[in-house]
């Protein structure tokens, strides 16, 4: 299974594992990372999966969609490695990605 690196709010890395065609959100919730709320569910309307993503994979990510800009830009921890870990689906094309949960608004 391809892993995932977590960065957690306290700068703690963890390395998990994510099954192909999950989201990166639910890859993290699944494994049990509380910080992150995720409370909409993945439907791109909460901002609360906010992470900053490895530059280095900026070019394998989808592109990001109007709504998850405006919705970033309701937290004051956005900055240009932004994503909604609800928009990103996980895959053996990020293995190794490195994420960090944002501050919480
Ligand atoms: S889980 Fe709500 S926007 Fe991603």
């Amino acid at each position: 299974m391809p892993k995932l690196i977590v960065v957690t709010r306290d700068g703690t890395e963890h390395v998990v594992e994510g099954d192909d065609g999950l989201t990166v959100m639910e890859v993290i919730r699944d494994n049990g990372f509380d910080e992150l709320l995720a409370l909409c569910g993945g439907c791109c309307s909460c901002a609360t999966c906010h992470v900053h993503v490895d530059p280095d994979f900026a070019d394998r990510l989808p592109g990001m969609s109007e709504d998850e800009s405006d919705l970033l830009d309701s937290s004051d921890f956005r900055n240009e490695q932004s994503r909604l870990g609800c928009q990103i689906p996980f895959s053996a094309a990020l293995d190794g990605l490195k994420v960090t949960i944002a501050q919480e608004d």
